[in-house]
């Protein structure tokens, strides 16, 4: 599969409400959960990360801490930081 697009942090935080779209990025990936927002278990929490890091977020939600969480994120990667 082709090489995933390259995004700057400045893009990837215009997209930080539902009307523009909800991006966050994990470990230099560019995630855009959209359409993950309301399926999330830990509800409108989510939108706090919304246009930046999910880091720091998730070291304090340990929650997120499992295979079956980073899978469900995979799904949606747009790009690359
Ligand atoms: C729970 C995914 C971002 C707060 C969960 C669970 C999943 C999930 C799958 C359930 C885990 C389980 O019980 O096994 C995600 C994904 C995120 C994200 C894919 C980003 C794309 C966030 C952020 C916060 C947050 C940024 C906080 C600012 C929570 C909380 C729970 C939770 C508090 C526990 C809900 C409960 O069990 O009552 N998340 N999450 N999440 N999440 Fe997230």
């Amino acid at each position: 599969s082709p090489p995933l697009p390259i995004y700057t942090q400045e893009e990837v935080a215009k997209h930080h409400s539902s009307a523009k779209g909800v991006w966050v990025t994990y470990k230099g990936g560019v995630y855009d959960i959209t359409e993950f927002v309301s399926l999330h278990p830990g509800g409108d929490k989510i939108l706090l990360a919304a246009g930046g890091a999910l880091e720091p977020f998730w070291a304090l939600y340990a929650v997120h801490n499992q295979e079956h969480v980073l899978e469900m994120l995979s799904q949606y990667k747009v790009g690359e930081l």
